[in-house]
């Protein structure tokens, strides 16, 4: 209620809510239906202003001041989470994509000779697509294979720069947070490369403030090296609906660039949602969060590990990535390449979500680049694989419930596959295109229809 009265004060300093206002231009936060103004605290201005997204709007002292006052809170959680020397950061209203498409458009003003980003492959659409849709060509870097890894291949990176020119490249564009057996990029390496070639450094840390290692590596690179931006999601690491995002960095000019990059104002809903969630946490309990987060990986990690054991599989060895596991499926796959799909339906139909089957071999086209392997980050990797991850607001029970339905499933797997294929038929599809809004639909249905 405290929050909510603060709320309410900051709501009564925006002109449409003057009791005297009467509004003769074509934009007075009117609003029709009293549940939608209730629903956004009659905050109906958004944030920022035709020039600027953080500017200050006089129309709306409230609304003006909710938006400074996130992205504060927002700039001292990322400090606070491990990148101590960040200088500046905002919220954007769009998720990671759209947000580092952003970060590419404001390059552009700054390198127009420039039409390729450096992309160490992640097979995650949104993060490709961000460049295609900013008009630049993605050059892809296949990753290397070290022990069960997939780790940056930083030769390959050096010799492409040399080939095309540093000129001719917009910039690096680096991830952190991913899908094992894919593990964080080098970024203190590539960090260094940037510096070295003077070219700009976007860092995708879409689920990586979550983690210390994510942000340590972040910290690092830009300590000994050159990194622009790192944008990282709302939802994903602050437990809010999707729909926002944080550009942040260490050049206080050049974040002020990307902000200005923004035409118009927008939405204030991602803001108003993480600072009444970081409001009602506290520093002390966002830290609590992620200490059990921590823990979850680790109970997830060795639990996953017996289980694995006990199906004559193998967790798959990849001690630098802080938040997915993978364990391997080699007996399925070796049985029939189907199989694996099934398991995926089959723990779909149990109601398990965010855990993620990939098959060898995949090919996928996406804006007519074709991957092969596509899911797994390599043309070959060497066995198909199970992907679960310890994500921040995870419970001891989830893993609980995961680790029985997949023992379950895997037990019977193979006797049953049959039993379930009028349903596998439907998922597979759905579980190969990674659709999740689909998937949640279908899972929906299905549960109910059982
Ligand atoms: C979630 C995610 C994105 C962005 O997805 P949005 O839907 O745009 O938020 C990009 N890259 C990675 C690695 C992700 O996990
Ligand atoms: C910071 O960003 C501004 C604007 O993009 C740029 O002109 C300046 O050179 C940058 N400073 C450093 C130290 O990189
Ligand atoms: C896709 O690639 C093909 C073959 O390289 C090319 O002919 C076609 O124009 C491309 N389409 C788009 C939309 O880029």
């Amino acid at each position: 209620s405290t929050i909510e009265l603060f709320l309410h004060e900051l709501a009564i300093m925006d002109s449409n809510n003057f009791l005297g206002n009467c509004g003769v231009g074509e934009r007075e936060g009117r609003v029709a239906s009293g549940l939608v103004a209730r629903r956004h605290y009659r905050l109906i201005h958004g944030i920022g202003r035709s020039g600027d997204i953080s500017a200050v709007q006089p129309k709306a002292a409230g609304s003006s001041l909710l938006n400074k006052l996130t992205n504060s809170v927002v700039l001292d959680i990322i400090k606070l989470a491990g990148v101590r020397t960040v200088t500046n950061c905002f919220v954007v209203p769009m998720a990671t994509g759209m947000s580092l498409t952003l970060c590419f458009l404001t390059l552009r003003h700054k390198r127009p000779k420039a039409k390729y980003i450096i992309w160490p492959r992640i097979d995650q659409k949104s993060c490709f697509k961000s460049m295609i849709t900013a008009g630049f060509e993605p050059v892809v870097i296949e990753n290397v294979l070290e022990g069960d890894e997939l780790r940056t291949d930083i030769e390959a990176v050096e010799a492409k720069i040399k080939a095309l020119g540093a000129e001719n490249i917009l910039c690096v564009h680096s991830t952190t947070s991913c899908f094992a057996p894919r593990v964080p990029d080098r970024l203190e390496e590539l960090a260094v490369i940037c510096a070295n070639y003077d070219i700009p450094h976007i860092v995708n840390n879409a689920y990586g403030v979550q983690s210390s290692k994510c942000m340590h590596l972040i910290q690092q690179g830009a300590r000994v090296g050159r990194i622009d931006a790192f944008v990282q999601s709302l939802d994903k690491n602050f437990m809010v609906p999707v729909g926002g995002a944080i550009i942040a960095g260490f050049n206080e000019s050049f974040i002020q660039d990307i902000s200005k990059m923004y035409p118009g104002r927008a939405s204030a809903s991602p803001s108003l949602d993480v600072l009444i969630t970081l409001l009602s946490l506290g520093a002390s309990g966002y830290k609590q969060l992620l200490k059990e987060r921590k823990e979850m990986f680790s109970y997830l990690s060795s639990e996953l590990k017996k289980l694995a054991d006990n199906h004559n599989e193998r967790l798959l060895d990849t001690p630098h990535n802080p938040i997915s596991l993978a364990m391997s499926l080699k007996n399925l796959d070796e049985n029939n390449d189907a199989a694996v799909t099934q398991l995926g339906s089959m723990l779909f139909t149990r109601q398990v979500s965010g855990a993620r089957v990939v098959p060898c071999g995949s090919v996928q086209t996406v804006n007519n680049y074709t991957f092969k392997g596509f899911m797994s980050h390599a043309n070959d990797y060497p066995c198909a694989y199970l992907n679960a991850a310890s994500a921040i607001g995870i419970k001891k029970q989830d893993v609980d419930v995961f680790l029985k339905r997949l023992d379950k499933c895997l037990k019977t797997s193979r006797k049953e596959a049959k039993k379930e294929k009028s349903v596998n038929e439907i998922n597979t599809d759905l579980v190969i295109k990674g659709d999740t809004v689909l998937v949640e639909v279908c899972q929906v249905c299905i549960g109910l229809a059982l």
